[in-house]
């Protein structure tokens, strides 16, 4: 069996650990024993080391120790930093873009002019500002706050604030901005508009695409999408791989500006492969484009993993030799619902100390929910300590409806986490708002 690295300690990991160790070895370079993770390098009778996976040196050193095949990484810093670049360096088959072909995520001003060039229509009026005067004159013309700040760096889906919901009035968004100039030199200013989100997220071998069920995510922190933006607290796929607002042709309009995409980055040679992830809105004005992201998404890696029929480790050599399609890149047919649990300060405050918690693990398995462990670890039996303020752990589940797939996951929880924890209680609601 080969050996593949995977690097990244989330949640995404956890289900991209499961999936990876049905059929490689499973080795890590990781910060901290992720539980999950560690349970499948196990399993799999892998390797993993606790040190920096953002050390390029130590990751080569690993690399090479253990001569290791493949490797495959889905989160944003580590592709911005170049981690797949070193693999590539030492020979490896790799999943996940290098650090240029990831610059579609880690710089929006680059993702627009992209858009701007390949599919005019769906972009939204913006602005890139680069100077405090130009900011003020262009918030000067809006009436009122209908305006959104998107910072050009990556910001783990916390950066974006829309005016009337994350900044009140014109000057909070003018400060805000003026923050995101002074960071890195640039802010984008864009128009509000009226929509509904939606994720198309594709595998790709670098030419050749499959689009995965559709995602609906749920950005925001609390219940009716009060509260600020998070990583994302839930999300889910429906059986016919649609979501019920959306028609075929939407989601061709998008992969079709996808594939155009990667044929842009790849024009020269191939720097992209693995995942590629558009947001869009629908608006009464057609479909617009709101960011690309270089990776699987997370939670949305959650529940596209779980409705894959192929096997993963199938799909990832499909794409290591470019001969991917929808024969050899099949779903299954079913409904995926996914919640993040996380501490009740999350998005609001950092807290000073870890969060020492229990959670009945075997329990919730039971009831048909899986568990994928983000920023914690396990102290001992069911008690586990946060890492982080980040995200904790993620419950999936599966049904032949909705309903099913969301009373598993609720469910399960009931007398088996601890009540110092939070999550929403409204995901799958999504015909609310
Ligand atoms: N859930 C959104 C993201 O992964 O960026």
């Amino acid at each position: 069996m080969e050996k593949c690295l995977l690097l990244g300690n989330g949640g995404r990991e956890a289900v991209l650990a499961e999936y990876i160790s049905k059929g490689y070895k499973l080795y890590t370079v990781c910060p901290y024993e992720n539980p999950t993770i560690i349970e499948m390098v196990n399993k799999s009778y892998g390797k993993y080391i606790i040190a920096d996976p953002f050390d390029k040196k130590i990751v080569a050193d690993f690399i090479k120790e253990n001569e290791i095949e493949v490797c495959l990484i889905s989160s944003d810093n580590l592709l911005q930093d170049g981690l797949i670049d070193v693999a590539r360096e030492l020979g490896l088959k790799t999943f996940g873009p290098t650090s240029k072909g990831a610059k579609i995520e880690w710089s929006k001003t680059y993702a627009l002019e992209i858009v701007e060039k390949l599919a005019p229509e769906m972009i939204i009026k913006n602005y890139n500002i680069t100077d405090v005067n130009q900011l003020k004159s262009i918030i000067d013309k809006y009436e009122d706050d209908s305006f959104v700040v998107k910072p050009e760096g990556l910001t783990g889906g916390k950066g974006v604030k829309v005016g009337g919901i994350h900044f009140k009035g014109k000057e909070e968004g003018f400060e805000y901005a003026k923050s995101c100039l002074e960071t890195s030199g640039n802010v984008i200013i864009q128009d509000k508009i009226e929509g509904r989100e939606f994720t198309v997220m594709a595998l790709t071998d670098g030419e050749n695409i499959v689009v995965t069920p559709i995602t609906f995510d749920y950005p925001y922190r609390f219940d009716e999408d009060k509260g600020p933006g998070t990583g994302g607290m839930g999300c889910l796929s429906f059986k016919d791989g649609m979501l019920p607002f959306l028609e075929k042709k939407d989601v061709d309009e998008c992969a079709k500006l996808i594939k155009n995409t990667l044929k842009y980055i790849n024009k020269d040679s191939i720097e992209f492969n693995g995942v590629i992830y558009g947001g869009f809105f629908k608006t009464k004005n057609g479909i617009k484009f709101i960011e690309f992201n270089a990776r699987f998404g997370d939670p949305e890696a959650l529940n596209v993993l779980n409705s894959l029929e192929t096997p993963f480790t199938e799909v990832m050599e499909n794409i290591f030799n470019k001969t991917l399609n929808t024969n050899n890149c099949k779903f299954k047919n079913n409904y995926t619902f996914t919640v993040y649990i996380v501490t009740k300060e999350y998005a609001i405050e950092n807290r000073k100390e870890p969060l020492v918690f229990t959670m009945n693990k075997d329990k919730i398995q039971e009831q048909g929910v899986k568990v994928y462990f983000a920023n914690t670890k396990n102290i001992e039996g069911n008690i586990y300590s946060s890492v982080s303020n980040s995200r904790l752990f993620g419950l999936t589940a599966s049904g032949e409806t909705l309903e099913e797939a969301r009373k598993k996951v609720y469910n399960s929880m009931k007398g088996n986490i601890d009540k110092k924890l939070d999550y929403r209680k409204d995901i799958g609601n999504i015909y609310e708002h």
